[in-house]
């Protein structure tokens, strides 16, 4: 990596972590004065004022051994007048900045820049994307999907907060991405800013992310390397697509040339970004990556379907559309993200 790359990475990720933070700490959850009285005793004993411990699932147990009582949050605390802070927000706010890349937010800015965009206006989409983005690592790492202890060297949302918390803090990241894209600041041009949400929309649901998860989990459904492209190009390929069009559709650029062109983009950088995740489940170390490894062997990856050394030529050529793709914008960005891509150990 470059030092020009590294420190576009750098300031990327200061930019969207300091608008995620600030964004998350002016989310509170209005609780009226009565809220401990409607809930009676229980309810009152769980949110306990001014006890900050973060009990979830506890270590050692599967999921099968519990109630779903044991599931649930265990405390809480009260901050300012009549507002709590739930172990939801701190859920949420934990598993957002917790160290992510923020690659895709990068891929947002490299091409809003192309046309022009105003900065502030593409870390917004970029950190809207990054609450999808999150959400759907939180879910992912519930025992129900892939069940995984760690994520970017933490203990994973579910490990942290407990199951429920969990899902509640990942579906209440994903609505908040589609208030932020919705907001004046976003951009000045209300049809803009739908284009926005409906493409974020179906990037990230059955026809798109959360419909690729759901392949993901039924590799019996899989059986030929088309078949296991398609999955990728929904589970991970619609996020990353949706990362560089958003760039062209703030730049108000033409949806048949540029938004098509770096969709496409898109499409390839996910799913050679998704292959070397799958790579590195199998050669990399969880010291590097932050999560476990071999944890997605019973997929039917790419790797699974092709090999090793045939999903590394794939990648290679990959690489190549991908250059032939964005060749026309002459930005040697393009070029170092393309070679990052297959070089990355984490
Ligand atoms: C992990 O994405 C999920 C995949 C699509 C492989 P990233 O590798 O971008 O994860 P963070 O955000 O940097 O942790
Ligand atoms: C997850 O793919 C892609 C998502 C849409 C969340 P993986 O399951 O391979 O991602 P990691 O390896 O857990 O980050
Ligand atoms: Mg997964
Ligand atoms: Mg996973
Ligand atoms: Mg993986």
């Amino acid at each position: 990596m470059s030092p020009f790359f590294a420190t576009l990475f750098q300031e990327t990720k200061a930019h969207v972590e300091n608008f995620l933070q600030q964004y998350l700490d002016h989310t509170h959850i209005p609780v009226s004065d009565d809220f401990f009285g409607i809930l009676g005793p229980r309810w009152g004993g769980i949110f306990d004022p001014g006890s900050t411990p973060r009990v979830g699932s506890s270590e050692g147990e599967t999921g099968d051994e519990k109630t779903a009582s044991d599931r649930w949050p265990k405390t809480g605390k009260i901050i300012g007048n009549g507002y709590i802070l739930s172990p939801l927000l701190e859920a949420m706010t934990t598993s957002v900045n917790n160290g992510g890349k923020r690659l895709r937010p990068l891929l947002t800015l490299a091409c809003a820049n192309l046309f022009g965009v105003p900065k502030e206006h593409a870390i917004r989409v970029g950190a809207a994307i990054e609450m999808v983005h999150c959400y759907s690592l939180i879910h992912d790492d519930l025992p129900a999907m892939d069940n995984a202890d760690t994520r970017r060297g933490h203990p994973s949302c579910w490990r942290e907060f407990g199951e429920a918390t969990a899902i509640l803090a990942g579906d209440s990241l994903l609505p908040l991405a589609f208030e932020v894209l919705a907001d004046e600041a976003t951009h000045p041009s209300p049809f803009v800013r739908l284009t926005l949400i409906k493409a974020l929309a179906r990037s990230s649901g059955a026809q798109g992310m959360a419909g690729g998860q759901m392949l993901d989990l039924s590799p019996h459904l899989i059986a030929s390397v088309e078949q296991s492209i398609a999955m990728q190009n929904l589970k991970t390929g619609c996020l990353f697509a949706f990362s560089c069009e958003a760039g062209a559709i703030l730049g108000q650029a033409s949806a048949h040339e540029d938004q098509a062109r770096l969709r496409e983009f898109g499409f390839l950088l996910g799913l050679a970004y998704q292959i070397q995740d799958d790579l590195l489940d199998i050669e990399g170390n969880t010291q590097d990556l932050g999560k476990p490894v071999g944890i997605d062997t019973h997929k039917q990856s790419l790797i699974a379907l092709l090999g090793i050394s045939e999903s590394k030529r794939y990648l290679q050529e990959l690489q190549g559309k991908m250059g032939e793709v964005v060749q026309p914008y002459h930005q040697p960005l393009f070029n170092e993200i393309i070679e990052w891509v297959a070089t990355r150990k984490n």
